[in-house]
């Protein structure tokens, strides 16, 4: 499935979605958002899916959104961005399956947003991170200021958002913004390599794992506890359930189907 500047190839439950508008750094216009848009709902009803890696052609993953498009926006044209900008990462960050970020560059302003709404941000040690919008008069309308408080906490955030220093991959691994760095030439076969973990373990599990965090960790603990009970509760009785405890019992790999 190709559109203009997103494209996605799924191979072996592994679906890898690459943003290639390399002439503007990958920088996020209507075309690309709706291009995120389209294929995430695909993957979402692709049954073979397991796992999803997200990176950019070239040398940015993703520098922004697009600052010449913006640049003419009135108040009421840059709330509609921001909320159709949100509504797009929502629907990666809700996707059923783990999303990891292949950071291959820059990530900045909206390109980290867009990072940060997946689950996991595997990153080249070419990269760069930050939320620079502050040099441009605005702040990140994408969930920066949200998300990247509740990855990095509020004091490293705050300190990001308002100087918008650009950061070293090394300096985003220190502060948790990154879970891994690799060499340039390890990135992807350490994203497939992980997805590969991920799409050979119960699915629905995993879809439940990323439910019980999501859903359960931004409020009080008792609220996550009893989140986190029922979807305990509904992977038991599931044919995955049946064959996972089987196969331990019987000593042998567990094969499981997603259901
Ligand atoms: N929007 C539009 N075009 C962009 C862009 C962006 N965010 N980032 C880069 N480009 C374009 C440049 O304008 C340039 O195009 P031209 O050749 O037509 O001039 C091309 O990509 C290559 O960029 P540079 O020549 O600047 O490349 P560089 O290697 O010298 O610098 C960079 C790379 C440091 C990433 C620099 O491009 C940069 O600072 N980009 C902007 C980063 C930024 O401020 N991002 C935040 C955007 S605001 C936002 O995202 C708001 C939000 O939360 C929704």
């Amino acid at each position: 499935m190709v559109s203009e500047f997103v494209k996605v190839v799924i191979q072996d439950g592994i679906g890898v979605v690459t943003i290639d508008r390399q002439e503007a750094l990958n920088a996020l216009n209507d075309a690309i958002l709706a291009g995120l848009e389209e294929a995430f709902i695909a993957l979402d009803r692709d049954l073979s899916v397991r796992a999803v890696i997200l990176t950019g052609a070239g040398k940015a993953f993703v520098a922004g959104a697009d600052i010449k498009a913006m640049a003419t926006f009135t108040a009421q044209e840059a709330h509609a961005f921001a909320q159709r900008g949100q509504r797009i990462f929502n629907l990666i960050e809700e996707h059923p399956h783990p999303v990891i970020a292949a950071v291959n560059g820059f990530a900045l302003g909206g390109g980290c947003e867009l990072a940060m709404a997946c689950d996991l941000r595997i990153a080249s040690d070419k990269a760069r991170a930050g939320q620079p919008e502050v040099n441009l008069g605005v702040l990140p309308g994408f969930g920066g200021t949200q998300r990247l408080a509740r990855v990095i906490g509020r004091s490293a955030a705050k300190h990001l958002l308002f100087t918008g220093e650009v950061i070293t991959a090394a300096r985003a691994l220190e502060l948790g913004l990154f879970n891994e760095v690799v060499p340039p030439d390890d990135l992807m076969p350490r994203c497939l390599a992980i997805a590969t973990t991920i799409a050979a373990k119960a699915p629905l599990a995993v879809t439940g794992c990323k439910q019980a965090v999501n859903l359960g960790t931004d409020g009080p603990i008792s609220n996550g506890l009893a989140i986190e009970a029922d979807l305990f509760a509904a992977a038991f009785g599931t044919a995955d359930q049946v064959e996972g405890m089987q196969a331990f019992i019987e000593k042998r790999p567990a094969h499981f189907v997603g259901k």
